[in-house]
Parts: structure tokens; sequence; C-alpha cells
């Protein structure tokens, strides 16, 4: 049996346990997949006990995401620009780090919702490390435009010039203030972290577009302010848990070579949620 795990800290609550439980199921894998504490200082040795250990391959949460990127000898392309890992794999005695949070958005938004990303204009709000991870896999499917909009409006001119290492289409992205947030978008993804603190964002309820999608990273049993407001500006709506499942599904699919079913996993979370 193949062995698996996720570090955080905290880590009692992560759902990635549950879900690759299934996954290992579904597709009739033999792995144990178990939650990791680290502590706060001392990410690396945990890391390197449980490659000691014959440990395959690791999630990575919440706090240590940065410290995995310094970790590994090899990083993928989404690894290298969302500047963080969330997925470790264990090869001899290297480490291979990669990013899958960003690949999971936009298959949650482009298969999972089916809504296309491809020529539209998207908003994307916040500039911290979840946005960034977003920002290259949502590049690749083309959009129109995306404005980076966040509170502290260097952070978003920073994740632009960044951007523009990375697409040879100039001026996609360009950064704004919420204050001079103006016209209409088809996508709007909250990226920043004003839902996990019950906060709404100081942004114009006029910037939805006649069919728009609002993307909350955050999930919950009731939607965030966030999507409130765009549902009463008559936007659609959609919550993180497909982005949780299908960023679990990617890293499953590089460790074993096989893609499992995300649909069935979404229906039983989301029961398990109300
Ligand atoms: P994460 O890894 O979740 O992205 P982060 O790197 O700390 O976390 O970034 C948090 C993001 O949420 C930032 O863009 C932050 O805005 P600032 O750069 O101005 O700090 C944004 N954020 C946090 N609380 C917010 C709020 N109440 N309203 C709007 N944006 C908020």
């Amino acid at each position: 049996t193949d062995l698996y795990c996720v570090f955080g800290n905290p880590i009692a609550h992560s759902k990635s346990p549950l879900i690759h439980g299934l996954f290992a199921e579904q597709t009739a894998q033999a792995l144990r997949y178990e939650a990791r504490l680290a502590p706060l200082d001392g990410f690396a040795a945990e890391v390197s006990e449980f490659a000691q250990q014959n440990g395959r391959g690791a999630n990575v949460t919440v706090p240590f995401k940065l410290e995995a990127f310094a970790l590994c000898d090899r990083l993928s392309k989404r690894a290298e620009s969302a500047g963080a890992v969330n997925t470790l794999r264990f090869v001899d005695d290297k480490i291979e780090g990669d990013n899958t949070d960003g690949v999971g958005l936009v298959r949650d938004i482009v298969v999972n919702a089916g809504f296309a990303i491809r020529g539209k204009r998207v908003l994307l709000i916040g500039a911290g490390g979840a946005a960034r991870g977003a920002l290259l896999p949502l590049l690749e499917q083309q959009p129109k435009s995306v404005l980076i909009s966040n509170r502290t409006v260097s952070k978003a001119e920073e994740l632009v010039a960044m951007a523009s290492k990375w697409t040879s289409e100039k001026d996609v992205c360009t950064a704004s203030s919420f204050q001079d947030v103006s016209g209409e978008f088809d996508l709007i993804i909250n990226a920043s972290s004003a839902s996990l603190m019950g906060e709404s964002i100081a942004l114009p309820n006029t910037l939805y577009a006649p069919q728009s999608l609002a993307y909350d990273m955050m999930y919950g049993a009731e939607l965030t302010p966030f999507l409130k407001n765009a549902q009463n500006a008559g936007s659609m709506v959609r919550d993180g848990l497909g982005m949780l499942i299908e960023q679990a599904a990617e890293a499953f699919a590089i460790w074993r070579g096989v893609r499992p079913d995300t649909q069935r996993v979404f229906a039983q979370l989301r029961g398990a949620l109300s």
C-alpha cells in the first residue's frame, strides 16, 4: 500500500483524506492517505521523515505552500508561476513540486460549470497567493481581458508585471483599485481572503454582465457575502467546493496516472455540507 498525506497546521479539519480516500476506492488504487500536522517551525523535517517512511507524495496546505516551493528539487511551470507548491512527489531521493490549485479552479469553471473562459472579460479580486496561483491557468484559457483588483493596488500591479512574462498577448492583464473598477465582466473570481472573515468586497454591483458567473474560492453551507451580492445583482454563482475537489483530482492523477470521477465526490461532499 502506497503512502500519501497532507501537511498543514492546523490540519484536523482537512477534507483531503476523505476526498483521496473516495478517489482511491473509486479507482481501486491501493493507497493510504493521512493528515499530518507539521509544527510551524518543522515543516522540512516532517517532509524528510515522511520520505524516509517511503511516502510517495503529499499535498501541502496553509501555511506551508511557500516553504514547500523552496524545498523542491524540481518545479513545474505552474508551480513556478504560482510561487507556491501544493503537491509533492518523491522520486528516488528527489522532490518534485507542482501546484494544482489554478488548474482545479479552471476545470471547475470550464468543465463542471460549463462556462467557457475563452474570449471573456475576467475580474480577479485579490492579489495574494490564491490569486497568483490562478493567474497562469486563467490566462492559458485565452480570456479577452483579466483585470486584477486588490485592496492594496500595488500588489495587483506586481501580479500584472509577473503575468507579462508568461503571456505574449500584451494588455490582456491590467490592475486596478476597487474604487476604479468600471465596466462589466463575464467572470468575477474572488481570490481574496475577505470571505474567510465573512466580509463583502467594496465593489459596485453594476459590474456583472448579463450571463455572468461569480466564483468564490471559499465554500460552505451558505453563500458568502460576495456571492450573495452577486446573486442579488443577477449573476450566476458558484463556490469553491469544486475547486477543492478538482485540485485534489489533479494531484491524484499526477501520483497515480488515473483521473477519478469528481462529480460523485462533489455530490457527496455537498450533501455533507448542508
Ligand atoms: P491567500 O494565500 O489566501 O491569497 P494572502 O496572500 O494573505 O492569502 O492574500 C490575501 C488577499 O486577500 C490579499 O489580496 C488581501 O488584500 P491586501 O493585499 O490589500 O491585503 C485580500 N483581502 C483580505 N481581506 C480583505 C478584505 N476584507 N477585503 C478585500 N480584500 C481582502
